[in-house]
């Protein structure tokens, strides 16, 4: 998919977001920022636990924040992510944050930028990087 003038201002905010991670157990911070067709931004950052399995990914924080907010309507997530005080690498969002993709997002339309700099990313659909999707159409 084609890079937009728009994504390299919605990766910094996902930079930004990265500040607020929370992340005592794996030291890998992540932050996402969601764009909603209006062009409103969420941001989320992963936040670990003690008890591991109630932690939460970046991707999923920006998603249930915008949909707490009345949002159903996404256009664009920015990702980025990187061990704590190394550099960012190429991320990829774990299957949990796809299938929740999946829910309220067009497979075919959202945007995935998979970001290392402003200017270095790139551009996914959720077609792509989750194939045969199970979503809110198969319960039809
Ligand atoms: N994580 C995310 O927040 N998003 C991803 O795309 C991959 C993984 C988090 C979960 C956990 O806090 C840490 O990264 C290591 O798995």
């Amino acid at each position: 998919m084609e890079k937009r003038a728009g994504d390299s201002a919605l990766i910094r905010e996902a930079i930004q977001a990265r500040e607020n991670a929370y992340t005592p157990y794996s030291h890998f911070r992540v932050g996402a920022a969601l764009r909603t067709a209006e062009g409103k931004v969420y941001r989320g950052c992963n936040i670990e636990n003690a008890g591991y399995t109630p932690s939460n990914c970046a991707e999923r924080t920006a998603i249930f924040k915008a949909v707490s907010e009345g949002e159903r309507n996404f256009d664009t997530i920015a990702i980025v992510a990187g061990k704590e005080g190394e550099e960012l690498v190429p991320p990829t969002p774990c299957g949990v944050c796809r299938q929740v993709m999946m829910e309220f997002c067009d497979p075919e339309t959202f945007r995935i930028l998979l970001a290392t700099s402003p200017e270095e990313y790139e551009v996914w659909t959720l077609a792509k990087i989750l194939p045969l999707g199970f979503g809110p159409k198969d319960l039809l």
